[in-house]
C-alpha cells in the first residue's frame, strides 16, 4: 500500500517509471528487427542505383514527388491486386533517406518501374494531362531542359557507400562521365523506371 502511494505522490518518480515501461514494450519490438536477416539484407538481385537513377532520384526528392506518392505497398489485397508484391524491407535497405511516404494524392510508385515506356514518362512528367486528361499532377517541363553535370555525383556515391551501399571504386570513378550531359527527365525516368523491378509477380 504505501510503496503504491510513494508512486502515486510522486510525479516525479512516475514519470521514470512509465518510461522504463514504455521503453520496455517499444525495445522489445524493434530491438530483434536490427538482428534479423529479413530486415538487414538486401533481397536476392538488388543492385545499387547506377549513377544516373541515383541522380533522378535527388530529382525526384528536390521536386517533391514524395509529398504526392507513397513507395510503400501493404500486404492488403487491394493493395497488391493494384500495385504488385507488397514492399519488403530487404528492398529498402539502400534507401538513404527511405522515400515510403505518408500520402498518396497520387498512385504509390514502389513498382511503377517497368510499368509504362520510357516516352509515356516523358509526356507525363511535361504536361500529365496530355496522356491522363483528368489529372491534377503538376507539370515539370523544366525536367527537359535542365541538363546534369555531374560535379557531385560521384561524391554522393561516396556518402552512400560510408552509409553502406556497395558502390566500388570503379562505380564512383566513372560516375562523372556517366551522368554529365544527361537530360533531368532521363534520369528521373532511369529512376523510375528502376523502381520496385527486383521482386516481380506481375500478373
Ligand atoms: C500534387 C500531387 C503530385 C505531385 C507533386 C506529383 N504527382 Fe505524380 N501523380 C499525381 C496524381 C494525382 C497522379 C494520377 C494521375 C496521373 O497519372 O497523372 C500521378 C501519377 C503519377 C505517375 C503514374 C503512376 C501510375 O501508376 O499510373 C507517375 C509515374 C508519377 N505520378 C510520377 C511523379 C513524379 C516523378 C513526380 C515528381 C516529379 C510527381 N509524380 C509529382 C499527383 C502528383
Amino acid at each position: 500500500m504505501k510503496r503504491h502511494e510513494l508512486v502515486e505522490k510522486n510525479i516525479g518518480l512516475m514519470i521514470v517509471l512509465i518510461v522504463v515501461a514504455i521503453s520496455f514494450g517499444g525495445l522489445t519490438q524493434i530491438v530483434p528487427l536490427f538482428f534479423q536477416d529479413e530486415t538487414t539484407q538486401p533481397v536476392e538481385g538488388l543492385r545499387p542505383y547506377t549513377a544516373v537513377e541515383l541522380e533522378g532520384r535527388d530529382i525526384y526528392i528536390r521536386e517533391g514527388c514524395v509529398s504526392c506518392h507513397s513507395q510503400m505497398i501493404r500486404p492488403f489485397r487491394s493493395e497488391t491486386e493494384r500495385y504488385g508484391h507488397y514492399s519488403v524491407a530487404g528492398e529498402s535497405v539502400w534507401e538513404h533517406p527511405f522515400l515510403w511516404g505518408s500520402k498518396r494524392t497520387g498512385p504509390d510508385l514502389a513498382r511503377v518501374g517497368e510499368r509504362y515506356s520510357d516516352d509515356w514518362h516523358r509526356a507525363h512528367l511535361i504536361n500529365p494531362r496530355d496522356v491522363v486528361p483528368e489529372s491534377k499532377m503538376p507539370a515539370y517541363p523544366w525536367l527537359q531542359e535542365n541538363v546534369l553535370d555531374g560535379k557531385y555525383t560521384a561524391r554522393k556515391m561516396e556518402v552512400m557507400r560510408k552509409l553502406g551501399v556497395p558502390y566500388t571504386d570503379e562505380d564512383i570513378a566513372g560516375a562523372r562521365e556517366a551522368v554529365r550531359g544527361v537530360s533531368e527527365i532521363d534520369a528521373l525516368i532511369a529512376y523510375l523506371q528502376h523502381l520496385g523491378t527486383v521482386i516481380s509477380d506481375r500478373r
